[in-house]
């Protein structure tokens, strides 16, 4: 496959922009000063061990239902539990601007994590996603795949400095609407726009039978083979800017098909749907003040119920939890 090489002329404006962006850096203002996005291009790594290496990584983001799916013949080589492939949500392989791309990724670990409360490496990133997003467990520490998909990591972060935050990951931030995101109105926008390739019950299109583990053309949104509550996706906010900036499939964050609203009524509609659950999911954030005010799942530390900790307004959940971070500091 040959990656595009896409990059604004620019150049000045870029870096102006690089300095301004922040975690999740809006979209709006990116839209104004045009950013950089060079993927590196994997068809000019020679045929040796690491070019082989790297590009075993990338298949296992684009095939991971075939490589490591819960339907491989070999059961010792089962350990995504769903057959999702990574680039279900980490578009084109992770190379995609605002389509939670790894560019830029092995650049910032090992970094503190709310989640656990310690510093973690990519590793334990990758395998967050393994037991959640692909409700799966754990690669084995030091596996080939395991090394195989960091060393993919590491090439698509080449140039990247160690540290220094890139514009174009994550999947952006729209302004967030001061209702709660309504999961009915969503239903109309997913009928329209999303259910001719996910399928009107959410159950996404496979490419063969059940078995087969070739996994699907258009994945799940939820059900028993999608994600589970723990997961990324299963979070409001980052699902809404996904869907603005990725859906329907095609879309780029450039030129969003959906407004801001119905971005976020629709993924208040596959929020609000069946899927698998996670064990344990109080056990994270041990430090309650650090969780994400969009983590659909209890204790908070705050008197918010779970349904507007699901579909906001977040606002003022957050204005409760500054307050309640001051007492703690004593102010
Ligand atoms: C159902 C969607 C989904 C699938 C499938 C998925 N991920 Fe993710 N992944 C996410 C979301 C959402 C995030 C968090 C993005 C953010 O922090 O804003 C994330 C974050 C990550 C990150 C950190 C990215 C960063 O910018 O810091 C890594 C690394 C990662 N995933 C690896 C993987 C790998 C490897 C697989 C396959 C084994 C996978 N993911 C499958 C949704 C998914
Ligand atoms: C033309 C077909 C098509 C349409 C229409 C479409 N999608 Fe997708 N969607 C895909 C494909 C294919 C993927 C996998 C990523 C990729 O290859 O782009 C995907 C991935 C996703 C994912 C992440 C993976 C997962 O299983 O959860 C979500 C969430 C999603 N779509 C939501 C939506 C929403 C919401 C709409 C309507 C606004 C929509 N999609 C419309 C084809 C489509």
């Amino acid at each position: 496959m040959k990656f595009k090489r896409i990059a604004a002329a620019v150049l000045i404006m870029s870096a102006a922009a690089e300095v301004c962006a922040d975690v999740k850096p809006a979209i709006a203002a990116s839209a104004a000063a045009p950013s950089q996005w060079i993927v590196p291009d994997i068809d000019k790594l020679p045929d040796d061990e690491w070019g082989r290496t790297v590009r075993y990584g990338r298949d296992l983001i684009a095939k991971t239902a075939s490589l490591i799916g819960p339907e491989v013949k070999d059961s010792a080589r089962r350990f995504a539990g769903n057959n999702l492939n990574c680039q279900s949500c980490h578009i084109n392989a992770g190379t995609q601007e605002y389509g939670i791309p790894f560019i830029g990724v092995f650049a910032d670990f090992p970094k503190y994590r709310a989640r656990t409360g310690a510093v973690g490496t990519m590793e334990d990133r990758i395998q967050g996603c393994m037991e959640r997003s692909m409700n799966g467990k754990p690669l084995p520490a030091n596996g080939p795949e395991m090394i195989a998909i960091v060393s993919y990591m590491k090439f698509l972060s080449t140039g990247r400095p160690v540290g220094e935050p890139t514009p174009g990951r994550r999947a952006g931030a729209m302004p967030e609407l001061d209702r709660a995101a309504d999961p009915l109105r969503g239903r109309k926008i997913f009928e329209s726009n999303c259910a001719a390739c996910h399928g009107a019950d959410g159950r996404g299109q496979r490419v063969g039978s059940i078995g087969d583990a070739k996994g699907y053309v258009f994945p799940p949104l939820w059900g028993p083979d999608s994600f589970n509550d723990g997961a990324g996706m299963n979070t409001l906010i980052d699902a809404a800017n996904f869907i603005h900036s990725n859906m329907p499939q095609g879309t780029t964050w450039q030129n969003p098909s959906l407004s801001p609203e119905d971005a976020w009524d629709v993924a208040a509609y596959i929020e609000s749907q069946p899927r698998p659950q996670k064990a344990n999911l109080e056990k994270d954030f041990p430090n309650k003040l650090e969780k994400p005010v969009d983590e659909p799942y209890e204790p908070f530390p705050d008197d918010f119920s779970l349904e507007q900790h699901k579909f906001g307004p977040f606002a003022p959940i957050r204005a409760a939890i500054k307050k309640l971070r001051q007492k703690q500091r004593g102010q």
